[in-house]
């Protein structure tokens, strides 16, 4: 409907140029070419008795006059049955659909009349949807196949006009690595953390529209570990252990603890400062050599949880390193000073341990509640398989001395084997 109005209207008004042309030519040639022939005629008339020289030259005029008259005429008459046949609507063809056009016709002007329908592409973002109209390739239109490059020339007759649409284009895409940094997992409750997987950082490839923002995909390039531990309590069973741990030596009293094991043949375990083991390294030396584990309680006994992670790193190294200075033993087993210790202490430590050991039992003695409270706070709460918290430094430690005798004595009557933290993970 609408393309056979416009047709029609476009045809209606070629036709009213073209006879308005016409008209004139018509009506301005043939008046000219008469008024100066009754110039001429006049003229004649008006010098029959004049002289020859006159006349003659005026016959010769005459003549030249006609002569070039005629062929004015001639031509004019032929220029404008050109401009008249040249003005003539012609028929073309729009995508195979025939129609008419007025001489003079350019292609912008079939796209803004409306006769020719074609449009660039549009510019797509990454997920289909239009971001910028028309912003994609442009259209293109051909004459007889051939690309037009200048759509505001006149279409020439018989012209068979085809179409093609731009076609749409997609945004690009950026891609962006992100670093993802593990995470760590504390499983279970219990005296003794166990690393069991380090963590490792992974890394997330995202994939995106540049304009947009959207995401098209997100990949883990590499897999994310998280640094995990495992919290328990030894489980024997029945099996009548027990692990006797000492801490904050060596120390002055750190000598008659060692005898006094010693004359049980009991293990024990010494979680030791590394400037107590600077300060005391034999002792430290005779604790291995008579069987104790040691293992370190870090360099100068903070609390974990004021110290940067740099520091709490350079503590327990520090710990560890004295104490394999002292006695050639490199720990892996580590006491947090009041048992400060989370995810981050461990993420800060990861690779400096892979054990942090707190108690199952508090025997108290840092309150110097007397020995026999002592004794009686070991025996009131052991059971197979418990960790007691004991202290050889950090002070007066004369209470644990005079304990330590009957809580050996009081234990191996009831059955209890003395073990270290490390064989006691054989029960884990
Ligand atoms: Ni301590």
């Amino acid at each position: 409907m609408t393309e056979d109005g416009k047709t029609q209207h476009t045809s209606d008004h070629r036709m009213q140029d073209g006879h308005g042309t016409d008209v004139g030519y018509d009506a301005d040639c043939p008046r000219r070419g008469t008024s100066r022939r009754a110039h001429r005629r006049g003229t004649g008339v008006e010098t029959p008795g004049g002289p020859s020289r006159t006349m003659g030259h005026g016959a010769f005029s005459r003549r030249g006059f006609i002569v070039a008259g005629a062929v004015s005429v001639m031509a004019m008459a032929g220029w404008a049955v050109f401009r008249f046949v040249g003005s003539l609507p012609f028929p073309i063809s729009i995508n195979d659909v025939p129609m008419t056009v007025s001489a003079g016709t350019t292609y912008q002007d079939l796209v803004d009349g409306g006769d020719l329908v074609v449009h660039a592409g549009d510019l797509l973002a990454v997920d289909g949807t239009v971001l910028t109209p028309l912003a994609g390739t442009p259209s293109t239109i051909y004459e007889a196949g051939v690309p037009v490059s200048d759509a505001r020339k006149p279409i020439p007759h018989g012209a068979v006009i085809t179409s093609a649409n731009g076609d749409d284009v997609t945004e690009d895409t950026v891609t962006t690595t992100t670093p993802e940094p593990y995470t760590t997992l504390i499983d279970g409750a219990g005296a003794i953390s166990t690393l069991v997987q380090q963590g490792i950082d992974g890394t997330q490839t995202q994939v995106a529209g540049v304009q947009s923002g959207i995401v098209v995909s997100t990949t883990e390039t590499v897999a994310m570990q998280p640094l995990t531990i495992t919290a328990a309590n030894a489980k024997t069973a029945g099996d009548k252990v027990v692990a006797l741990t000492f801490d904050d030596g060596p120390s002055p009293y750190t000598p008659a603890i060692l005898d006094a094991l010693a004359v049980r043949d009991a293990r024990g375990t010494f979680f030791t400062l590394g400037s107590q083991v600077e300060e005391y390294p034999t002792y430290s030396v005779r604790a291995v050599s008579e069987g104790h584990q040691v293992a370190t309680h870090s360099y100068s006994h903070p609390n974990m949880f004021e110290l940067t992670s740099e520091q709490v790193h350079d503590e327990v190294q520090l710990g560890i390193s004295a104490l394999a200075t002292a006695t050639g033993v490199t720990t892996t087993t580590f006491r947090a000073p009041y048992g400060n210790w989370s995810e981050r202490e461990w993420a800060a430590t990861s690779d400096l341990i892979t054990r942090q050991v707190i108690w199952n039992v508090d025997t108290e003695d840092w309150k110097r509640p007397g020995a026999d409270a002592i004794v009686s706070n070991v025996m009131r709460n052991v059971k197979p398989g418990r960790i007691i918290l004991m202290h050889d430094g950090g002070g007066d430690r004369s209470e644990d001395v005079a304990a330590l005798p009957t809580i050996l004595t009081n234990l191996a009557n009831a059955g209890y084997r003395f073990v270290t933290v490390d064989e006691l993970t054989a029960y884990l």
